[in-house]
């Protein structure tokens, strides 16, 4: 029997707007899991004159009847949860052990991961990523050492936690103190601090793989919420300017403790143009007019960090290899009002290495790469308004046509502004969208 789950996923380098798109589906699915990434995610949600910057919190959180979970993939950092937890209380949003479930399993963020990015970074210089500094490439690289790693359940149990941040933070005191000179921290302080942590914690900790397994033989649905996008897939990204965790679809049955066949239905995500922030290649990057002209129509700063994204044109190359990697069923097409005004667009439709063209995307042969483009027609008019297809100007469906006829999928879903009806369903598969 063929799942009735949905995988939202980024098919670029995150940013592509999930939060609206998983709000969306979250209006008709029982449970929202997070699978990948941690507080680096910056997704958002515009509900009416709020809007709503979720980190750690699965965007589900603002739909009622939905359970959202934090699956065992997520590098979990329970000062941003909670912080997050009570922002969205004191805008009357309920959250409880009800409706927002924890893995144990979930490694933890310490200070010293926090500590550890922002040290590594300024010590590589030019040879940095550019992260978003909240610890998530340290508190992952603990996971796989074993030994130096901090659990969910550690941090609910306050003995063992005690015990761990004893023997753990003397270890990262010395080899700060080695590496970067640093000044040590003060392990009891830590100890303290994340004791209480915990005590608020625990109340939504639960085993949340067989949470979202009985889920699946029940019926329900579960949308996996992609953090980052799969351009920044650990594996599968833009190596070593990727971050630390299974970003594309390949991450939900790890990250959530499903099978494989329960990941149903997937949408990928792709903005109407290309931003990146941080380091790392970029082939169709318009360092230029055109790049800060999108810039500044779609408010193209880091949601987490504020730093401006670097712009630049549609780059479907590498989209089809995403939505391949992913299995993408269909696509959803965000931000194409941000394009309006412009005289023509460009969509890159391969690359070509020393006069060579390649047949197949290849994350790891970027740098010198000559983007081969097709240019389209472009449009002048407001979008925002259209709820149709059919209403929109006729260079806009080109658009979109092509988007469709290149990746060999179906556009279900066209975004053309950042409220929750802002949107035009036209091929999705997702029954009870629209
Ligand atoms: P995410 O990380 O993929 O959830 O995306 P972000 O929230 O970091 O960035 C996407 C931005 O675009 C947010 O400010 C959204 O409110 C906004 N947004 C989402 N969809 C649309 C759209 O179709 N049109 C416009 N103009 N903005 C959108
Ligand atoms: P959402 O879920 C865009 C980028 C960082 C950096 C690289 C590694 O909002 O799409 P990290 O802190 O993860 O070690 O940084 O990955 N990055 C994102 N870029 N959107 C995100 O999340 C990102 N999460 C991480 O900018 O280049
Ligand atoms: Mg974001």
């Amino acid at each position: 029997m063929s799942s009735k789950n949905v995988n939202v996923v980024g098919l670029q380098w995150g940013d592509e707007g999930k939060g609206k798109v998983v709000d969306a589906v979250a209006g008709v699915s029982r449970y929202v899991a997070r699978y990948c990434g941690g507080a680096n995610a910056g997704h958002t949600v515009v509900v009416g004159d709020e809007k709503y910057a979720l980190h750690l919190i699965p965007c589900g959180i603002l739909r009622n009847r939905v359970i959202n979970v934090i699956g065992n993939g997520v590098a979990f950092c329970p000062e941003t949860a909670l912080k997050e937890i009570d922002g969205l209380r004191e805008r009357g949003v309920k959250v409880g052990p009800e409706n927002l479930l924890i893995s144990s399993a979930a490694h933890v963020v310490m200070p010293w991961h926090k500590l550890q990015d922002q040290l590594s970074e300024k010590s590589l210089g030019a040879q940095k990523i550019g992260t978003t500094a909240r610890g998530i490439g340290p508190c992952y690289s603990d996971k796989t050492n074993r030994s130096t790693a901090i659990r969910v359940a550690d941090l609910v149990d306050e003995e063992t936690l005690r015990q761990k941040v004893k023997i753990i933070g003397a270890v990262k005191n010395s080899v700060f103190r080695a590496l970067y000179d640093a000044e040590p921290m003060d392990c009891a302080k830590i100890a303290d601090a994340y004791a209480a942590l915990g005590r608020r914690i625990a109340p939504h900790v639960a085993n949340t793989g067989a949470v979202l397994r009985k889920a699946c033989d029940a019926g329900e649905r579960i949308l996996f919420e992609g953090g980052q996008g799969c351009m920044l897939d650990i594996d599968h990204g833009t190596f070593p300017f990727v971050t630390s965790s299974n970003t594309s679809t390949c991450g939900v049955p790890g990250g959530c403790g499903v099978p494989p066949k329960a990941v149903g239905t997937v949408i990928g995500l792709v903005k109407a143009y290309q931003t990146r922030v941080g380091a790392g290649p970029f082939p169709t990057e318009q360092d230029n007019r055109i790049g800060e002209y999108i810039r500044q129509r779609g408010h193209e700063y880091g949601t987490t960090t504020g730093r401006p994204r670097r712009c630049g044109w549609l780059d479907l190359f590498a989209v089809r290899y995403a939505a391949d990697l992913c299995g993408a069923d269909e696509v959803a097409l965000a931000l194409l009002d941000v394009l309006s005004g412009l005289d023509e667009l460009k969509i890159c439709t391969g690359y070509r290495i020393d006069g060579e063209e390649l047949e197949d995307f290849d994350p790891a042969r970027m740098e010198r790469v000559e983007c081969l483009y097709e240019t389209l027609g472009g449009w002048q008019e407001d979008i925002s308004r259209c709820r149709t297809f059919e209403s929109l100007p006729a260079e806009a469906r080109a658009y979109v046509r092509r988007v469709e006829e290149y990746l060999g999928r179906p556009v279900g879903i066209i975004g053309v502004g950042p409220e929750r009806d802002m949107t035009i369903v036209h091929h999705s598969s997702v029954e009870g969208l629209g």
